[in-house]
């Protein structure tokens, strides 16, 4: 007893600076963002006790590479330890690496982690530090199988705990200049049609209205009127028409060539344009849709070369739907299509954004039902496309979905429609109703820019072009889980051999602004990082990537703008040459990816996916180049010089630094 007090009586006044154990998993975890899935506590990503290397842990967090979680320690946690590992249910061939990071400054790097390995005990002293970045990258070979365990992870606290934070805020700097009031001509200097079809363009161009339009060379059957820049008529017949378009005002005027080339081949640059699907879902009304046209031309996004206002899944009846107004009969008694209550008049809605010099977009299945399990065009393929061009749409987003059970033999075809057998499609399965689609728009005396979105499957980037597809999704739908950008860009970016005039890969859509929120609404901001979205934007236009814009158009903020609307970071997607950039890897976080331009320059993208700025260099061999080259920084639209051997830059924390390269004598 005595030296129970003894012992009490000692240890008493060291109570209050003894040291304290704070257990990773009883943090806020909501701020680990990952690759995959959902933080888990005391359990692997599979739901499954903690265990690395045939070693069990009673606790711990389970994550999935690539995974980031920052801490502002607040000055009491002293050391941070941890056995770490690639969990043993992952049961494939992952590979990761674990990193410790204070203050930016490296503490523990765990090497490559593989299945089986042992688990690796990490012990640093976090004495100084005030922010702590616990992260698990790919290893470099992407994200598959790369569950994560931060087993026993712990901090050492003497006074105040650890606390978990988002990544360091940045601001959202405005990196490209106003417009200037003087013109300035926008959009692709190349564009394509079919003979005799009715054409619509408006010419992008900013500064300020008014101004006065004009064209040398317009073909017959085309007029522009001179005070909107809107060009109407009928498309040449074949051939190539080499027009220069002009703008002036009192402050100045602009010039720029604008190739017209009447052919069978729509798209011959990436479609622009908006889509609802991701600010809006299944609550999509005629009213959204003619705001989204009104505010394309007011927010400046049609003057940078915007042009295609388009409709996704939800238009039509459901057979079931929570909204008894979007239920009912799916077709007329002649099989057309019946919108649904929010779409009272689809001519009127095209009419409405054509007259702004704009194109509209539609969508609908192959299968019987959409996604969103609306009407399809399952056996009624020839009247749609019929329908769809007497409404006056000028493009058609075709989503699979539903015509999975026909094309595996689940759901039984009609007569005369080719069977497949059961079991998972082959390849003519997954093309036949493109194919069949893209005859039919073809058939139409309107030019429909055709979308395939089936996700990638049967390769379609190798087959897409030949069923008359402009461009095609390369994978599943890229969603809410947005800081997987860099991945996807990455994924579709092996697919660039691929991607030429008339034919694109697509990535899926610009998701910034104000976006997401579900069936329910309630769309929120972006959650990428400033210097995340100006990445996005450049990967995407370096990928010659369609530019769909898919947020709230009634939201659209400055900086928001400011990413769409670089008319030199358009000039770089929407290209003549139609080349998709090669990628050239650097290190595990940087790489470079480069464009080859009509003009004989290069766009080169400096990226950087680690979690602290770099300096990225560009050396002149790696990207094809020799002698003096000069360099303008896009994003900044500013010359920063003369470079002969390399250019080195320093790039923000998953970031982008997009320069021009124009060789110079
Ligand atoms: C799929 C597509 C999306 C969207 C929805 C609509 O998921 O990939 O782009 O069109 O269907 O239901």
């Amino acid at each position: 007893m005595k030296c129970l007090i003894a012992t009490l009586l000692l240890l008493g006044p060291l109570a209050a600076s003894a040291s304290e154990t704070v257990w990773l998993d009883t943090l806020d975890l909501a701020h680990i963002r990952q690759g995959y899935g959902t933080p888990q506590i005391d359990r692997s990503i599979r739901e499954t006790p903690l265990s690395i290397g045939g070693v069990r842990f009673r606790r711990g967090v389970g994550t999935h590479a690539k995974s980031t979680l920052w801490l502002d320690l607040a000055g009491g946690a002293k050391r941070f330890e941890a056995m770490v590992g690639l969990d043993d249910a992952a049961n494939g061939p992952g590979s990761i690496e674990f990193k410790v990071l204070g203050d930016g400054r490296s503490l523990f790097h765990s090497g490559v982690m593989r299945p089986g390995n042992a688990p690796k005990h990490v012990d640093v002293s976090l004495a100084g530090i005030k922010t702590l970045l616990l992260e698990v990258t790919d290893a470099g070979d992407g994200i598959g199988y790369d569950h994560a365990d931060w087993a026993q992870a712990r901090f050492i606290v003497n006074g105040r705990s650890p606390r978990t934070i988002d990544a360091p805020g940045e601001e959202r700097v405005i990196l490209t200049p106003k417009p200037r009031p003087a013109p300035r001509l926008n959009g692709p200097t190349i564009y394509g049609c079919r003979p005799g079809h009715p054409f619509i363009y408006r010419i992008p161009a900013q500064g300020q209205r008014p101004m006065v339009f004009s064209a040398d060379g317009l073909p017959d059957g085309l007029s522009l009127d001179s005070a909107s820049g809107i060009i109407t008529g009928n498309a040449p017949p074949r051939g190539k028409y080499r027009v220069t378009l002009h703008a002036a005002n009192q402050f100045g005027q602009s010039s720029r060539l604008f190739r017209i080339v009447s052919s069978d081949t729509l798209a011959l640059t990436p479609p622009m344009g908006w889509n609802h699907w991701y600010a809006f879902y299944d609550r999509v009304t005629d009213e959204i849709v003619r705001q989204a046209a009104d505010v394309m031309v007011s927010s400046g996004m049609a003057d940078v070369g915007y042009q295609y206002v388009n409709i996704d899944d939800c238009w039509m009846n459901s057979p079931h739907n929570s909204d008894p107004l979007r239920v009912g009969p799916l077709r007329d008694a002649n099989g057309t299509l019946i919108p649904n209550h929010y779409f009272p008049d689809m001519k009127a809605l095209t009419d409405y954004i054509h007259a702004k010099g704009l194109k509209a977009g539609i969508y609908i299945s192959p299968g019987p039902l959409t996604c969103g399990g609306f009407a399809g065009s399952f056996g009624h393929e020839a009247h749609d496309a019929r329908t769809f061009a007497d409404w006056g749409f000028d493009f058609l987003k075709y989503d699979w979905c539903s015509y999975g059970r026909i094309a595996d033999g689940q759901d039984p075809a009609p007569p005369n429609y080719p069977t497949w057998g059961k079991g998972p499609p082959t390849l003519a399965g997954y093309m036949y109703p493109y194919q069949l689609m893209g005859n039919l728009l073809k058939e139409q005396d309107r030019d429909i820019v055709f979308n395939l979105c089936q996700y990638g499957m049967g390769n379609v980037w190798e087959w897409g072009a030949k069923v008359g597809g402009n461009c095609w999704r390369t994978a599943g739908d890229l969603g809410f889980e947005l800081n997987r950008f860099f991945e996807v860009a990455l994924k579709n970016a092996e697919h660039r051999a691929w991607s030429r005039p008339g034919g694109w890969n697509d990535p899926d859509y610009l998701q910034i602004g104000w976006i997401g929120g579900g069936h329910a609404g309630g769309a929120k901001p972006c959650p990428l990082e400033p210097t995340e979205q100006y990445a996005y934007m450049s990967l995407w236009a370096l990928m010659a990537a369609p530019l769909v814009y898919s947020g709230d158009m009634s939201k659209l903020d400055d900086f928001t703008l400011n990413i769409l609307c670089n008319p030199e970071v358009i000039d770089v997607d929407q290209d003549a040459l139609g080349q998709s950039a090669a990628v050239a890897r650097l290190n595990d976080s940087t790489f470079l990816m480069v464009k080859d331009l009509e003009d004989g320059s290069k766009a080169v993208g400096l990226f950087n996916q680690g979690e602290f700025a770099a300096r990225v260099t560009v050396p002149w061999s790696v990207i094809g180049v020799s002698g003096k080259q000069e360099v303008r920084d896009l994003w900044r639209e500013k010359d920063l010089g003369f470079f002969e051997g390399a250019f080195t830059a320093e790039v923000p924390r998953r970031g982008v630094v997009l320069a021009r390269m124009t060789p110079r004598p």
